[in-house]
Order: structure tokens, then C-alpha cells, then sequence
């Protein structure tokens, strides 16, 4: 199978617009337990296809023990406010306190292509808001202010120069 790997700010392919998932079949079995074995080994709590070169809309959730697969998610309702720290795989290194909404409705569907709607709280739905925006080309430092936007930038854009001396010694 395709070799993915993590793609980071600022890689193009994460503002992409992404199509919808429409073949329910083994190989979006397979592209499902290869998303969740990449999150698992980088230690992630979620992944969005677009984070691995994919303009998919699909995302993998791994928190308290349970598995989600989410296949064409859509937040249909929200409720109050929460402020939380969050990252970002595509992000290494960056933190920032983001605003979400408490409490989400959101619908999906199931490997076999059957709705599932779930009402998660808290962390969960704050993981689902940070996923659904991935596929949306929304990202975490447009959640931030101009001025630590700006900073994130330039860490990242410092990170890769060093990545390429790296490689040319
Ligand atoms: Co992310």
C-alpha cells in the first residue's frame, strides 16, 4: 500500500478543498486502519485525511479507548463555549488556547455508509471540531491572533530551513 506520511504547515495540500467519500468499500476499510496506525504511532488524538496528502472527507478519532470513523461529518447543531489548549500533528510544536463550542451534534457516516449521529462534549467535541475543520482547509492558527499566527509561522518556516541543512550535510 501507499507510503503516507504526515504533511505539515505550510504543505498545500492541507488547504485543499476535499470530496466527499463515496465508495464504501475495502479500500476505504484499508485507508481507515492505515489513518488510525499513522495518528497511533505519532501519538495524535485525531488525524484528517488531508493531514496525509488525501483531499478526503474523512477523519479518524482515538480518544478514551474508542475508535471513531468519521465519513462525511457534518455539524448539524452547537452549544456553548469552552476554551482549551490544543495542537496539531500537522503543527509540531505549536499550542495555542482555542474557543469551541461545548456541546456539538454531529452527523456521519458509518464504514458501510449508514448515518450515525453522535452528541459529544467537551474534549470529544472539540476533537470533532478540529477534524471537521481539517477537511474544511481551516486550520489551527486561524484560530489564533494575527500576532501569534505570525509567530507560529515563523517557527514552522525555521523548522523546515533546518530540516533542509539537516538533509544537505
Ligand atoms: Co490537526
Amino acid at each position: 500500500m501507499h507510503n503516507y506520511s504526515i504533511r505539515v504547515y505550510p504543505d498545500p495540500v492541507l488547504r485543499n478543498e476535499t470530496l466527499p467519500v463515496d465508495r464504501f468499500d475495502h479500500e476505504l476499510a484499508d485507508l481507515l486502519s492505515k489513518m488510525e496506525e499513522i495518528m497511533i504511532a505519532n501519538d495524535g488524538v485525531g488525524l484528517a485525511a488531508p493531514q496525509i496528502g488525501l483531499s478526503l472527507r474523512l477523519a479518524v478519532i482515538f480518544y478514551e479507548g474508542k475508535m471513531y470513523h468519521l465519513i462525511n461529518p457534518e455539524i448539524i447543531e452547537s452549544e456553548g463555549e469552552d476554551v482549551m489548549e490544543e495542537g496539531c500533528l500537522s503543527f509540531p510544536g505549536i499550542y495555542g488556547k482555542i474557543h469551541r463550542p461545548l456541546k456539538i451534534t454531529v452527523r456521519f457516516q458509518d464504514e458501510e455508509g449508514r448515518e450515525t449521529i453522535l452528541k459529544p462534549e467537551g474534549f470529544l467535541a472539540r476533537a470533532f471540531c478540529h477534524e471537521i475543520d481539517h477537511l474544511n482547509g481551516k486550520l489551527l492558527i486561524d484560530h489564533f491572533s494575527p500576532m501569534k499566527k505570525n509567530l507560529a509561522r515563523k517557527k514552522l518556516q525555521r523548522r523546515q530551513k533546518e530540516q533542509e541543512l539537516d538533509r544537505d550535510e
